[in-house]
């Protein structure tokens, strides 16, 4: 059967028919093509890119010219998914206009479906702003990694009920603003399973358990793809490229060094007659 592509029409359709929504990160052209083929029901050009890619300690450095860029690789490489891209740190929340400029390059120039923003109620205007604009707005509540200074460490939020209350009235302040779905990171299971419940809007989950309409992971974390990968307790780990690609690099190193790369079969070859032209004798 043909997978149709997801719209935000369809992420509610699958919310209501009870189908798990499968989301995975990608920064670029073969890790997009990757996870087309391999049947996602959606891509995020998250902004994770900035620990994962370009090895910052958080996402705060990262910019929108950077996921314009990395965004551009991933709609070049899945161009029947539907892509999400992160408005990176601290360009939603000043003017309107300046929002919705870095929601259109996001758009329009990174070719995405739509964008994601951390925050609740404190981002209501720019949700719908982007919305009115005609830019799909996914929302990202309980860790919000580009407050991380704010927050003060990676720490599961939504542990006592009066957080627990806040979550669920932003949750609902931002479906009311026009959000088509709610990433909801590092919360408790319980609180994530309650906020489900009361939305019309699929929740996608990170490391909050399974009541979720979907889940999604990073593409580095799931595959082990990196030096030093920090082990979750939310991720589970599908595969070892890492080790797989050290590995490769390493013998290919080993061979070059003994000179048995390249071999006979990895050289072109000039024809015996061309040879001879050259040399003026055969050299056979
Ligand atoms: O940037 C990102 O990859 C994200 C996911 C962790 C949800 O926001």
């Amino acid at each position: 059967m043909e997978k149709k592509a997801l719209t935000i029409t369809r992420f509610k359709k699958m919310k209501q028919d009870r189908i798990p929504i499968t989301v995975i990160t990608a920064y670029d052209y073969p890790s997009a093509c990757l996870a087309e083929e391999a049947g996602v029901d959606a891509i995020l050009v998250g902004d994770s890119l900035g620990n994962v890619v370009l090895g910052y300690e958080s996402t705060v450095p990262v910019t929108i010219d950077d996921m314009v860029y990395h965004t551009r690789a991933v709609t070049r490489g899945a161009s029947s998914t539907f892509v999400v891209t992160d408005m990176p740190f601290a360009t939603y929340h000043g003017s309107i206009d300046l929002t919705l400029k870095n929601a259109v390059r996001i758009m329009q120039e990174g070719l995405a479906n739509a964008v994601k923003m951390e925050g609740g109620a404190e981002i209501v205007g720019a949700v719908e702003a982007c919305v009115r604009a005609g830019i799909p707005v996914m929302a990202h509540l309980g860790l919000t990694p580009q407050s991380i200074h704010q927050i003060g460490g990676y720490k599961v939020q939504g542990k006592n009920s009066k957080q627990a209350q806040k979550l669920l009235d932003d949750a609902k302040a931002l479906e009311q603003a026009g959000a088509f779905s709610i990433v909801l990171e590092l919360v408790t299971e319980e609180i994530a399973e309650l906020i489900t419940g009361k939305l019309s809007i699929p929740t996608i989950g990170i490391g909050a358990g399974a009541a979720t309409d979907g889940q999604v992971l990073v593409f580095h974390d799931i595959l082990g793809y990196g030096s030093n990968i920090r082990t979750k307790k939310f991720v589970k780990t599908y595969a070892n490229i890492g080790d797989t690609i050290r590995t490769g690099i390493a013998q290919y190193v080993r061979e070059v060094k003994e000179r048995s790369f390249p071999a006979k079969e990895h050289a072109f070859h000039l024809d015996e007659d061309e040879l001879q032209s050259l040399y003026g004798i055969s050299r056979s």
